[in-house]
């Protein structure tokens, strides 16, 4: 397989995700979290008979009651960190990613765990639902009981509100301990995937690009990854945006900067990797979409075009004046992204040269994504497991074998996300590496137990465990191809 070409066509992701969930009803959710949010939001601003909020209540209508039109019902509930519109998860869309948090945190102070709509509702209903629920005091525990009793005085009787269900059990506490870090990884990498999609769209027309934010979140992701790298190395697992291009290069700084801290590099240098590594592909900014989007292969125009990506990503960058100071090997490391030891890569040089560290580091980040996500030509990606082993095969031409010993040590054996089958007939995900790098084929894994709706996650164990005799309790027998599974990776990782 030619790793170059994989690398070089970003295309939309599979639309479906793998556990098909309604893709429909999950954007109409989103939809309504976000207008939930900013009701809520500009109920604490304008009181209920101010014309300012009229045109928006009267969209948030729309929404909601084709929703109900839709759906007969509508149930907005909190599962831990999860919302559910009728009974499905909802899933992050990056654009959404503030209201859901604001909507999380803001009905969970108010301990509301549900809200249901039972029938359509008008505009008198909807205000005094959004005034009352901002009403409510935060920790109070008779809140939903005093919710429904002042709809009830207003004669509301279409909605009901539920409390919110506090969760015990083992599984929580394990969630609980890293839950702080956890949010903190959440928010970066969504934010940095809108920040670049927002950088990419002023590039392209031409306007002045904002990459301050840019690079204060790739400060924070720095940050996250030297504290524990297997909190955003698991958010790479979600591949199923419709926008290959912002959620790629987001990747590819992750999977970089975990390798540079294998290396040794200071903060300042990780700093630099992860700005060199969020714009390795900036030049295809330049490139039609119909070019970067073609599902059948290029022609020798289109080609040279593409070929050219390198060389343009370097004069955009040099061009962001507020990145500050730019050292050489950010530019060289985007420059270098594709070429390869053996000449066969681009651009074309009339001389041999080095590929910087930088560049290297970059190559494999690059095409382990680029392989393990769906594309329009291949709509069932590698697996993790494939994947290295087609980039183990290729190591002397396309990687630094070094380089990809480390890369390998950090996913593992057996990756991240990795699917797995256990000795004691258990399916389990590969959650992270072992603490100790000797077990690098005994990660700590989520049990999954497949249940009639779709599969639920059981626990998270531990494979160096043994038992009394010395035994270990579980080993891995083989990986699964989640595809095949239909088991929604990401979800576990959020
Ligand atoms: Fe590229
Ligand atoms: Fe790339």
């Amino acid at each position: 397989m030619d790793v170059t070409q994989s690398t070089t066509q970003p295309k939309r992701a599979n639309p479906k995700p793998a556990d098909g969930m309604d893709l429909d009803l999950s954007k109409w959710g989103n939809n309504l979290v976000t207008k939930f949010h900013v009701l809520m939001r500009i109920s604490q601003i304008y009181d209920s008979k101010n014309v300012a909020i009229q045109q928006f209540v009267q969209e948030s209508l729309e929404t909601i009651n084709t929703l109900i039109k839709r759906e007969g019902i509508l149930s907005l509930k909190i599962v831990r960190n999860d919302f559910f519109l009728n009974e499905q998860r909802l899933r992050y869309s990056v654009e959404g990613f503030t209201s859901f948090k604001y909507l999380l945190t803001q009905w969970k102070k108010k301990l509301i765990g549900e809200v249901i709509f039972r029938s359509q509702v008008d505009e008198g209903i909807l205000k005094n639902f959004v005034y009352t629920l901002m009403k409510l005091e935060e920790g109070r525990e008779e809140n939903a009981d005093l919710f429904n009793e002042a709809l009830a005085n207003h004669r509301i009787t279409t909605i009901v509100v539920n409390p919110l269900e506090i969760v015990e059990g083992d599984e929580e506490a394990f969630t609980l301990q890293k839950e702080d870090q956890r949010e903190v990884g959440k928010k970066v990498f969504f934010e940095t995937i809108g920040t670049i999609k927002e950088v990419i769209t002023q590039i392209k027309g031409k306007q002045h690009a904002d990459v301050r934010k840019l690079k204060r979140l790739a400060q924070k992701a720095v940050h996250l990854v030297i504290e524990d790298e297997s909190i955003l190395l698991g958010m790479t697992t979600i591949k199923n945006y419709d926008e290959y291009t912002f959620n790629h290069s987001v990747n590819v700084s992750i999977y970089s900067l975990a390798m540079g801290k294998r290396l040794g590099f200071s903060k300042k240098t990780l700093t630099e990797l992860g700005i060199t590594a969020l714009f390795h592909d900036i030049g295809k900014s330049k490139i039609p979409i119909d070019v970067l989007n073609k599902p059948a292969s290029l022609n020798d125009e289109e080609w040279g075009m593409m070929k050219r990506h390198p060389l343009m990503g370097v004069e955009i960058v040099l061009n962001l004046k507020q990145l500050g100071e730019i050292n050489p090997r950010m530019v060289i490391g985007i420059f270098d992204h594709h070429l390869k030891s053996d000449f066969s890569g681009y651009p074309k040089l009339f001389r041999k040269k080095e590929i910087s560290l930088f560049g290297r580091i970059i190559q494999i980040a690059d095409s382990y994504d680029a392989m393990t996500t769906p594309r329009i030509y291949k709509k069932v990606p590698y697996t993790p497991e494939q994947a290295l082993a087609i980039m183990l095969k290729e190591r002397t031409i396309h990687f630094d074998p070094i380089l990809l010993k480390i890369f390998i040590g950090l996913v593992g054996i057996f990756p991240i996300g990795s699917l797995v089958l256990l000795n004691t007939r258990e399916t389990g995900i590969v959650y992270k590496p072992s603490h100790d790098p000797k077990w690098l084929d005994r990660p700590i894994v989520i049990l999954v137990a497949r249940g009639g709706k779709g599969e639920v996650k059981k626990e998270v164990v531990d494979l160096t465990e043994t038992d009394g005799g010395g035994r270990y309790k579980r080993s891995i027998v083989k990986t699964l191809d989640p595809f095949k599974y239909h088991i929604d990776i990401a979800k576990y990782f959020l």
